[in-house]
């Protein structure tokens, strides 16, 4: 059963969903900075291996630099260099990440090394395989996406299309994950709580450090909350066999060198896999229909031509990602292009600047879907490469066609600023006024 969606938030106790986005909102675009990219290419031509770390500069919390910014940072900018130091887990150690989220989300698996990385990912991997994405696209991604884009369209022909970035990723995994898809109060919960606890990742401007911590302390509230929900539900699915396609049967199934996850465990890698789901696939695809609207010709051909549009996710990827930066540290010196950087010292891998390095790619400023050769970073490399982007490819192919089939016409608000990307640490689309018909 497909739920009602767009209703407005009621009885969760929590501020509606609108109310909620306008926050985010708040949040996201706290940051003023839009256009990084001419920065980015200086500092790619001067100062590739930088000390000091360029999120500080604008401002913005750094993973690198440690909880309380003291420790010692520099900042990579050039390709092959975030490659090389994604490529190496050993020398760059994912530990800042684990800092970093761990008090909101516990043990994540993006910020643990090693033997303890791999086991994890092994565990982690056969639910996102390639074989269960045509089950979930016929059965989860297409209908979602659909419903939103008619709720959307059910309005009069003028929309701010935020609202259905942010609801159509969280809702996704909802269902990836196997919750219980008629039960419209659980799953309202659900996303006012994921939507809250993205409030604690969010905010970027040191101008608004007290309503950082005010939104850490909601989201730490939301976090526990769908914890407390998420278990039971886990307990419930293991006693009835743990059977079907959904994430949580196949995380209860998953059994490596013999050794299969706890409930609590299963409960807390499906938690953690909340704000890696959904506010990357939310930004992303708002940074794509940024692109689009802004190139009302190339819209057309896309419209016109849907074979287009897995180029255009790709260049967007590469063109403007949402997480620009990641974050390393250095467990033994290490010299790149005669710089050394001592062990225990943070690592900014600015992979914003990498996708955009003329060594590698022609006309790198242009927003080219025809473009090929090598494959942009956005999605990381080596042993942590994000593990569901195929997944997020697909949400992201399929809602663009869902709102250039559901909207006829679509194109920007000409009575509306024109679209534009913003943020540093995580970049996504202010707004995204659009009429169609
Ligand atoms: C457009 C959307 C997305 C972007 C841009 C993105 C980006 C990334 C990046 C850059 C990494 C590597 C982090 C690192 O090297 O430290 C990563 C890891 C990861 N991503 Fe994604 N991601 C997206 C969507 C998703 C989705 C939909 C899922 C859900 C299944 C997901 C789950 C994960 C997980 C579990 C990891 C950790 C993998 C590991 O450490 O082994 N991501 N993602």
């Amino acid at each position: 059963m497909t739920l009602e969606t767009g209703t407005p938030t009621t009885g969760t106790g929590f501020p509606s969903t609108d109310e909620l986005m306008r926050e985010l909102s708040e949040v996201f675009a706290a940051s003023k900075v839009s256009d990084i990219y001419p920065g980015l290419a200086q500092r790619r031509r001067d100062t590739p291996v930088m000390e000091g770390d360029l999120l500080a500069e604008f401002g913005a919390p750094s993973m690198a630099a440690g909880f309380d910014g003291s420790r010692a940072v520099y900042t990579l900018f050039r390709y092959d260099d975030v490659l090389a130091a994604l490529k190496d887990d050993e020398t760059f150690s994912s530990s800042p990440m684990q800092d970093a989220l761990g008090p909101l989300l516990g043990t994540v698996i993006t910020g643990l090394d090693g033997e303890e990385h791999r086991h994890l990912r092994a565990l982690l991997s056969p639910a996102v395989a390639r074989e269960n994405f045509g089950l979930w696209q016929e059965t989860i991604v297409d209908p979602v996406v659909t419903q939103l884009v008619a709720d959307v369209a059910a309005g009069d022909g003028r929309a701010d299309l935020m609202g259905f970035a942010v609801r159509f990723p969280i809702r996704i995994i909802y269902e990836v994950l196997g919750f219980p898809t008629d039960d419209l109060e659980s799953y309202e919960l659900f996303q006012a709580r994921a939507l809250t606890t993205l409030l604690g990742f969010g905010s970027t401007d040191p101008a608004m450090a007290d309503k950082a911590m005010a939104n850490m302390m909601r989201a730490l509230e939301s976090v526990q909350g769908l914890y407390d929900d998420m278990l039971p539900i886990v307990q419930r699915r293991r006693a009835e066999g743990a059977v079907g396609h959904d994430l949580i049967a196949h995380l209860l199934r998953a059994e490596v060198d013999g050794v299969r996850m706890t409930d609590h465990e299963v409960t807390v890698l499906a938690r953690s896999l909340l704000p890696a789901a959904a506010e990357t696939t939310t930004r992303s695809w708002s940074n794509m229909m940024v692109c689009l609207l802004n190139r009302p010709e190339l819209l057309d051909a896309v419209r016109a031509d849907r074979s287009l549009v897995p180029k255009v996710v790709n260049e967007t990827m590469r063109f403007e990602p949402t997480s620009v930066a990641n974050a390393r540290l250095t467990t033994r010196d290490v010299e790149i292009r005669g710089v050394t950087i001592p062990a225990g010292t943070g690592v900014t891998l600015m992979q914003g600047a990498a996708n955009r390095d003329e060594e590698v790619y022609a006309d790198p400023d242009t927003f080219d879907p025809f473009r090929t050769g090598k494959p942009s970073l956005t999605f990381g490399w080596g042993a942590h490469m994000c593990i569901g982007m195929n997944l997020a490819k697909l949400e992201m192919v399929s809602a663009l066609n869902a709102v250039l089939d559901g909207l006829p016409g679509l194109r920007a608000d000409p009575d509306a600023p024109a679209p534009e990307v913003a943020g540093i640490t995580l970049r996504g689309a202010r707004a995204l006024p659009v009429v169609w018909g």
